[in-house]
């Protein structure tokens, strides 16, 4: 295939989806970066459902996302044209009605690993995937059968977790790293990654958004071990996200030419986050090695409470809310960036 037919192919193919293609849903599976409040119905202590999380946030109000105000989901779903925020499906104040048109599974915490939710007691990947299956039984007796399998085949899926799995699991439990050395480790993954698109690929999934890893080295948290480099971004884990980045790129191509139908993207929001966090300037911010909340450098969840009295005031001036969550303005910026590809390609 010639320069010029590659180039007609795409051209052919962003104006063909343009007109047929349509996102009825969003459909979030995934961990912190992605999840909407899902951890506040459970017994674990990784929980964002209190002040000052949510400052930012409609009414001020604390959801039990891990940042100041929305999550990418909730602005991917607005570019899309459906509502400004993806309700939690284990969230009480929601029903069937607001689901239908968004709905997110995903639970801090968690990872493609079963080993790593058990870390903090939360939601295990397999067990979205069973809540998943509920909500499209609620679906079919919702709207009817033809209308719900539309739904559940047009919707786009997000998918956005591994972070816990390293950082949370193979670098602070040994359990793992004494069974498998890191490559291992990332190809044990990607070996889950591949069950769990099967799976939902037979239950009737067609569009997925799945997410490369943040250079996870530059979170708050993990600078502020780096005592031994001046608290400069943890290269080895950098290494690490990009290793296992390209890996899952590999992974997605796969897929896509495995499964007939499947239209599997690779958002990869590395590039971008990494500039933000090295020219924060470039995008308004001042503050990136450390966070807004406390000292910025370890609180999360309980630790990062209104009592802190050092938490920043202005969030818009810092790239992460948490020692380990970015705030909304970054959330916002890499979205904007994701969407350039992401909005082509199945709107
Ligand atoms: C994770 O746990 C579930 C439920 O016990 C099990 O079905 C699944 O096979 C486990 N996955 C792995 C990779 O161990």
């Amino acid at each position: 295939m010639g320069f010029v037919s590659i180039i007609f192919s795409i051209i052919f193919f962003t104006w063909g989806s343009k007109i047929e293609a349509k996102v009825p849903a969003i459909i979030v599976f995934g961990d912190s970066s992605v999840d909407s409040g899902n951890n506040n119905a459970i017994k674990t202590l990784l929980k964002s459902n209190f002040m000052p999380y949510g400052r930012d946030f409609y009414g001020g109000q604390p959801t039990g996302r891990f940042s100041n105000g929305r999550v990418p989901p909730d602005f991917i779903s607005e570019a899309f044209g459906l509502k400004p925020t993806i309700p939690a499906y284990l969230d009480p104040a929601f029903t069937i009605a607001d689901f239908a048109t968004g709905v997110c599974f995903a639970s801090a915490g968690t990872g493609f690993d079963n080993a790593t939710s058990d870390v903090l007691n939360v939601i295990p990947l397999w067990r979205e995937v069973e809540l998943y299956k509920e909500y499209q039984a609620k679906l079919r007796g919702y709207v009817g059968n033809e209308k719900a399998n539309e739904v559940i085949k047009e919707a786009l899926y997000l998918v956005s977790l591994g972070t816990n799995d390293f950082l949370e699991n193979y670098y602070t439990i040994p359990r793992r790293r004494l069974q498998f050395s890191v490559q291992q480790y990332e190809d044990f993954l990607l070996q889950l990654a591949g069950k769990f698109i099967r799976e939902i690929y037979s239950l009737g999934v067609r569009k997925i958004s799945i997410s490369g890893l943040p250079p996870m080295g530059c979170l708050p948290l993990e600078r502020a071990t780096n005592v031994m480099s001046n608290f400069e971004c943890v290269e080895k884990f950098n290494l690490v996200a990009l290793e296992f980045n390209a890996k899952l790129e590999g992974f997605v191509w796969a897929l896509n030419r495995q499964l007939p139908g499947l239209t599997m993207l690779f958002s990869n929001p590395y590039a971008i986050f990494y500039q933000i966090i090295t020219k924060p300037y470039l995008y308004g911010f001042e503050v990136a090695g450390k966070a807004c909340c406390g000292t910025g450098t370890f609180e999360m969840s309980y630790l990062c409470s209104q009592e802190n009295s050092l938490t920043c005031s202005d969030a818009t001036k810092y790239v992460f809310w948490d020692a380990f969550h970015p705030t909304e303005k970054t959330n916002q910026i890499i979205v904007n960036d994701l969407l350039q590809t992401l909005l082509p390609m199945f709107r």
